[in-house]
């Protein structure tokens, strides 16, 4: 399994413009504003980690990077490409792995996998033989013919997983990617992502997992309320938050406001007193 961590070169970085580039977003769900104003590049050969607490608004971003949800205000520009001035060359950059996924029930997992390569125009025998690659790394081969409906959890996400890197995809956008996977399952994933990362590959994910964010990102943003309160690698973060040799653990509890976890844990000892 590849383990090295040699980002994509300057050159080419400084040749192409940033993959990823979010210009004042923002969504408004009604008077709500879910986002407001979110501004980042991520560089080509960078994996991306976005945290925040539960509602921050990071669902709410990753689709409307992925194309399936419409901003209220603001650009975003993919690989060079405008998402909304050109949606079709900006989506064939991009493999979406959403947290709530469709899949079809009564196809098999081998089935999807041809129907997805097909609404990319690529039914062909590489198509095939990528998902067969893919398959095999997750140990879902034997499954491939088996309908999705008898697919545990873990299963289902190896399968999307799979789907989402069948067009070749510059990028990889993932809600939660780790959420039901087994450790190897999870290990395989991590490596995959690096991976894909050495190669030129950007990786834009949300993970609630910090464990997984420090070791696997090299830059990390925290959401809160629809606003970015920190942004960097973990030594930027560390700076920016006043925590010295802090785990992202404190620097996220405390730039979202966890001062106030020793009272939570007060009120639930007395709750709990028996
Ligand atoms: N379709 C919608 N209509 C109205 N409000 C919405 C809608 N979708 C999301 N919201 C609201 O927008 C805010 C951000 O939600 P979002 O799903 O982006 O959060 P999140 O950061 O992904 O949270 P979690 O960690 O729980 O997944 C929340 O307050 C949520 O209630
Ligand atoms: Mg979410």
């Amino acid at each position: 399994m590849i383990e090295t961590r040699a980002p994509a070169t300057a050159a080419t970085k400084e040749r192409d413009g940033p993959m990823l580039r979010l210009e004042g977003l923002r969504k408004r769900y009604g008077r709500f504003e879910a986002v407001k104003g979110v501004t980042l590049d991520v560089p080509r050969g960078e994996i991306f980690g976005f945290l925040g607490p539960n509602g921050a608004g990071k669902t709410t971003t990753i689709r409307m990077v992925a194309g399936v949800l419409r901003p209220s205000e603001g650009r975003i520009i993919i690989g060079g490409d405008d998402l909304l001035d050109s949606p079709a060359r900006a989506k064939s950059r991009v493999g979406y792995i959403p947290d709530r996924p469709f899949l079809y029930e009564k196809l098999s997992g081998g089935e999807f996998l041809r129907f997805v390569a097909g609404l990319w125009g690529r039914d062909g025998a590489e198509a095939e033989s990528r998902a067969d690659r893919l398959l095999e790394l997750f140990r879902l081969s034997e499954w491939k013919n088996e309908l999705i409906e008898s697919y545990s959890h873990g299963m289902r996400q190896k399968l999307l997983i799979t789907s989402a890197l069948i067009h070749q995809p510059e990028m990889i956008v993932v809600d939660e990617p780790m959420v039901g996977l087994d450790p190897r399952a999870a290990r395989v994933l991590k490596d995959l992502f690096r991976a894909f990362a050495d190669q030129g590959g950007t990786i834009f994910l949300s993970t609630h997992t910090l464990e997984v964010a420090e070791a696997l990102c090299d830059r990390i943003a925290i959401i809160h309320e629809g606003s970015i309160i920190a942004l960097g690698g973990m030594d930027e973060l560390r700076a920016q938050a006043q925590a010295g040799g802090a785990h992202l653990e404190e620097i996220f509890l405390k730039v979202t406001g966890g001062e106030a976890m020793a009272d939570v844990i007060e009120s639930l000892r007395e709750a709990l007193d028996p």
